[in-house]
């Protein structure tokens, strides 16, 4: 483990997913946006595995483009422009994880977030789709308008997961002070 994994959410996402994720899974990033963890995942699955992202904005699937022919990925990632609220629409593979970035696209329209109704909707896909020991991770940026509610509903909503399905953890970073973003991790037993 490199220490510094831990001093950014998506770091320590990668370190648990790199644990996690491996050759051929299928696998699903429920927010693209800039196709961070779309390329994270692609190296982890290889070739013959599957990454499927979802976005609402075109600029994310763009970017996203953009990112993964920069680095010559091609085969491994699809990439759809629609709600991750309808991920059952697209997926009947069981899927091995998931990531989910909550907030907004980084260097774009700070008004299209993430909303508690659509996210808690596609966990709850994920979760059905995810297999035994399994893992989603969603990192909670929750400064902006808004984001402190679908914070409290997304934690609310995976503190009730029943403990005899799923592991449950809360990360935080607790010495930081404004609204530094958390991480929660859920694992299928
Ligand atoms: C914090 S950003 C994600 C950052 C991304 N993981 C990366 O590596 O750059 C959140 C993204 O969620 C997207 N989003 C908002 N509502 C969504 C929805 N219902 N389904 C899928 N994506 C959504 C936003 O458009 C935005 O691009």
């Amino acid at each position: 483990m490199n220490a510094k994994s831990i001093v950014k959410i998506t770091g320590l996402t990668q370190l648990i997913m790199s644990n996690v994720i491996v050759k051929g899974d299928i696998v699903i990033d429920g927010t693209m946006g800039n196709g961070n963890d779309t390329l994270f995942l692609a190296n982890l699955v290889e070739e013959t595995g599957k990454v499927i992202s979802f976005d609402i904005q075109e600029k994310a699937i763009m970017n996203t483009k953009q990112l993964l022919e920069e680095h010559n990925i091609n085969k491994q990632v699809e990439l759809i422009h629609d709600g991750h609220e309808n991920i059952e629409e697209y997926i009947s593979d069981e899927i091995s994880g998931a990531i989910f970035n909550l907030g907004y696209l980084p260097k774009g329209d700070t008004n299209l977030i993430t909303k508690s109704k659509t996210t808690i909707k596609a966990i709850q896909s994920c979760l059905k789709l995810l297999k035994k020991n399994g893992i989603i991770t969603i990192a909670i940026y929750y400064g902006h308008e808004g984001g402190e509610e679908e914070k409290n509903n997304v934690i609310d909503y995976a503190s009730a997961l029943d403990k005899k399905l799923y592991h449950v953890m809360k990360m935080d970073y607790i010495n930081q002070k404004g609204t530094p973003p958390l991480l929660i991790v859920i694992m299928k037993k």
